[in-house]
């Protein structure tokens, strides 16, 4: 039995210009939002990864037709005749779950397998089954599967999320789109993806305003109204945020392409808080380091707050800097995973609930690693590069559902690092 792993060299080199790919956090949903729209939609900038193929997979299995040209989905869902998600497909990926605002948006009704929790937390969906129960859904569960129905119709409503969550809000905006009536999200999620898949439902004929805020109001269209569109989705945040922070830790300069640095505000305030020069163009985000690695303090917060999915990432900054860091993660309750392997490398991070106190040491080495989850993967490679001596980073197939490429990308800003087969 063989595993493939990757191998990186501490050169300490990453300098360079990188392009991101489209968001994987965006790409996942516009393609559920495809199933409103009975047609062929095309959406480009898609990135390559493994979680864009499984969700290729669950809308064929719903009946759709999907084609890839490079980065360009053409999905066409006018043959969807089925509103049924199984649960091998959602258990490979959890956020398929995204199919269930656009299927009982579509049908009025959807039957999806319940998501399993994750490394990072038991990831529940309460906030999503409430806030379409308020939109006249019925939800019954029979051995796993979530059985939704709409006997009275689907209406618009005044919803209040108890936390801003993504994956609620994009549900709750997929289905209420062809409700009758206006709803309001309130205490809505505000991430740049939200304003992604807003902007795509409206090219198919919905009425959204004010997604990208914390009040979201959506007019409600016949369902029969909505129709395919042509939309590119925004770049991708977090992986800009990685390679940023491996330009910052190496020293640079490393400039990330195709991104929005408006998407990044607080990652750049930490990244010059923690002694980096960052320059911002319209597309692109230049970072580079002359002086030592200064500690920080971070929170992780729904957007505009410190995103949760940089915080492995900053936690190898910190490692790495003069002084003592406080990283609190407020958004997921097990997500410091990646402090063990690091402590593996020689860093000294103790976690005290919530927080982990990271003390900046010197030098780290390079051992055998494990990925917990895909941006952690994503921080291990990165120490590997500023580690004296060899890392092999075990489990890269989290690495792989959310990073196109990432070895050849790393390669190609100076890193002594590739991809190999090891027998298990
Ligand atoms: C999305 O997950 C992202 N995934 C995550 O990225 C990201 O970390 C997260 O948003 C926060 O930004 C995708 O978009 C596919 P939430 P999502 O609903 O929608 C709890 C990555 O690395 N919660 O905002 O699941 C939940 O358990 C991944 O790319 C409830 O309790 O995030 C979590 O603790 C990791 N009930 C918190 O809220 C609910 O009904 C935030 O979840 C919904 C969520």
């Amino acid at each position: 039995m063989s595993e493939e792993i990757i191998v990186v060299r501490g050169n300490g080199t990453l300098k360079g210009e990188v392009s991101v790919a489209g968001a994987k956090n965006s790409a996942l949903k516009l393609m559920a939002a495809a199933l409103l729209g009975r047609g062929q939609s095309v959406i480009h900038n898609v990135p390559l990864i493994s979680d864009i193929a499984i969700m290729g997979e669950v809308l064929e299995r719903l009946g759709a037709q999907v084609e890839r040209e490079g980065h360009t989905l053409r999905i066409d869902t006018a043959p969807v005749d089925s509103f049924k998600t199984p649960y091998e497909l959602v258990s490979k990926m959890r956020a398929s779950i995204s199919v269930l605002g656009p299927l009982i948006g579509r049908f009025g009704q959807a039957h999806v397998a319940m998501p399993g929790g994750c490394q990072i937390g038991a990831r529940k969906i309460d906030m999503h089954l409430v806030g379409l129960e308020a939109l006249g859904v019925k939800f019954d569960v029979a051995h796993g599967d979530l059985i939704a129905t709409t006997p009275d119709g689907l209406h618009g409503a005044h919803v209040m999320l108890n936390f801003p969550s993504v994956g609620a809000t994009e549900n709750l905006l997929m289905a209420a789109v062809a409700a009758e009536g206006v709803t309001v999200i309130e205490n809505a999620a505000r991430e740049p993806e939200i304003e992604d898949l807003a902007n795509m439902l409206v090219s198919m004929g919905a009425r959204v305003s004010g997604a990208g805020t914390s009040i979201i109001e959506v007019e409600g269209v016949p369902s029969e109204s909505l129709h395919p569109c042509e939309h590119t989705t925004v770049g991708d945040r977090i992986e800009a945020g990685t390679f940023l922070v491996g330009g910052a830790l190496m020293g640079g300069p490393v400039t990330v392409r195709g991104i929005d640095p408006s998407f990044l505000r607080m990652a750049i305030f930490k990244l010059r808080a923690m002694g980096c020069e960052v320059e911002t163009g319209q597309d692109w985000v230049r970072v580079e380091r002359t002086k030592p690695l200064v500690a920080t303090e971070i929170q992780t917060l729904p957007h505009p707050g410190f995103p949760t999915d940089l915080q492995a990432q900053f936690m190898l900054l910190a490692a790495r800097a003069e002084g003592v860091s406080v990283i609190t993660e407020n958004v997921f309750e097990n997500r410091f995973m990646f402090a063990a392997e690091l402590s593996r490398m020689g860093a000294d991070i103790s976690i005290e609930d919530h927080h982990a106190i990271v003390r900046g040491v010197s030098r780290l080495q390079g051992a055998p690693v494990s990925s917990t989850d895909l941006r952690a993967g994503a921080a291990l490679v990165l120490a590997g590069i500023d580690a004296e001596g060899e890392t092999r980073v075990h489990e890269i197939r989290h690495i792989d559902r959310g990073y196109e490429d990432y070895v050849g990308k790393l390669a190609s800003l100076g890193a002594d690092v590739s991809r190999t087969s090891v027998s298990a």
